[in-house]
């Protein structure tokens, strides 16, 4: 099943560089994106998350905003690891649209913010393609200079912030000051957001392809049917997005009937709409980081069985000359290793972060591979399955 998925996604990993190719030939990308600029989640109590992703994550503390910079109705922690930069936010008055929004999903992503050259300009071309409008262009200005944000919705009640920063000199935005604490523990390695997973309902997957091929100019560059994610038990599909110049890559899941209760299936219920699943965070040391994570409270899915670590120099096949990892010590830390033509990658999600079984991280560092583990969804599913089970949501 492993080198038939690979197989799979090697022809259409070919298709994606034709994909992109035909863009940049076009001069088609109408949304230049040049990277994640922010991640900000909407939470109850945003002063404790942020001692989680500090103690447990190893991000450091980098800007805030709230009562002592002039705020009335939020206050905002700014973490960082690297290029990575996390916004915790947390409402301060019970009227607030922060504290709705913790009500309905839990703890969440609200914003992903996208940085870009010209953000009135990414905001135009996108709503002019039918994107709905959260936020009309906004110019914010401090000693530093100004940076313009402007924001569309895309699935459920998540956002999309276009950030233009080319006339910023400061560290984030206007409005924030540096955050400096006493608490400093290290840093454990995580450099980059890889990619952002995406839950939808039933049967809404192929709607939220088409909105960022029209609306995003994105291109469909890997896609996962029912018949390859499927367990004994249920099953997803799975078709992963990327803009034109491919650094940014929206997987999006939606659930398909199985036997039991589908994983995405459950998010859906607990997060009560669609929303993002997971962030891949990526790594150069996976060994290293992951053992970090674990020994500072991080929690992992179980390991898959035995038999899993035996198959893996089959599975690997030539790469195996190449892998620089011992598999004992990879199965000491329950990483998941796959390959594509081009390479391998090592790969481990966390439990969910939230009491509610919704958002969780992904650890993971390529070694060549472009892929996004299928040969691991099977092993993966099973033990998510395994924990589903525990919580009477299988
Ligand atoms: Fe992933």
């Amino acid at each position: 099943m492993a080198n038939y998925q690979i197989k799979i996604m090697a022809k259409e990993i070919k298709n994606v560089e034709y994909g992109l190719e035909k863009i940049f030939e076009g001069a088609q990308d109408f949304l230049p994106l040049l990277g994640t600029d922010y991640v900000e989640f909407y939470v109850g109590n945003a002063k404790q998350s942020a001692h989680y992703y500090k103690t447990a994550f190893g991000f450091q503390s980098y800007a805030y905003a709230g009562l002592e910079t002039g705020l009335k109705d939020r206050v905002s922690y700014v973490l960082k690891q690297d290029k990575i930069r996390l916004v915790l936010t947390t409402a301060l008055t019970s009227d607030s649209p922060i504290g709705e929004h913790v009500k309905k999903h839990g703890d969440g992503v609200k914003v992903i913010a996208l940085w870009v050259e010209d953000a009135r300009k990414s905001f135009e071309e996108t709503v002019k393609r039918g994107a709905k409008v959260y936020m009309e262009p906004v110019v914010e200005k401090d000693e530093h200079g100004e940076v313009v944000r402007a924001g569309i919705y895309t699935y459920g009640e998540t956002v999309h912030m276009f950030v233009e920063r080319k006339n910023y000199k400061g560290e984030f935005l206007p409005g924030f000051r540096e955050w400096k604490s006493d608490y400093n523990p290290a840093q454990v390695g995580l450099k980059f957001i890889d990619h952002m997973v995406g839950n939808v309902g039933w049967n809404q997957m192929n709607a939220t392809v088409k909105w960022y091929e029209d609306v995003m100019g994105f291109v469909n560059f890997l896609t996962f049917d029912d018949k390859q994610i499927t367990t004994e038990y249920s099953a997803l599909m799975s078709k992963v997005m990327s803009n034109g110049n491919g650094r940014i890559k929206f997987p999006i899941n939606e659930p398909a009937e199985g036997k039991k209760k589908s994983q995405i299936e459950e998010y859906i219920d607990f997060y009560e709409g669609a929303g993002v699943q997971h962030l891949a965070l990526a790594t150069d040391d996976i060994i290293k980081t992951v053992a970090d994570l674990k020994a500072r409270g991080v929690e992992f899915l179980p390991p898959p069985p035995q038999a899993y670590y035996d198959d893996i120099p089959r599975r690997l096949g030539v790469h195996m000359d190449i892998m620089k990892e011992d598999i004992k010590e990879l199965q000491r830390l329950s990483i998941l290793v796959d390959a594509d033509e081009e390479g391998y990658l090592l790969q481990i999600f966390t439990k969910p972060v939230e009491d509610r079984p919704t958002l969780f991280y992904e650890v993971i560092q390529r070694m060549g591979a472009k892929g996004f583990g299928a040969g691991n969804f099977k092993a993966l599913f099973e033990s998510i399955e395994r924990e589903q089970a525990l919580r009477g949501t299988l």
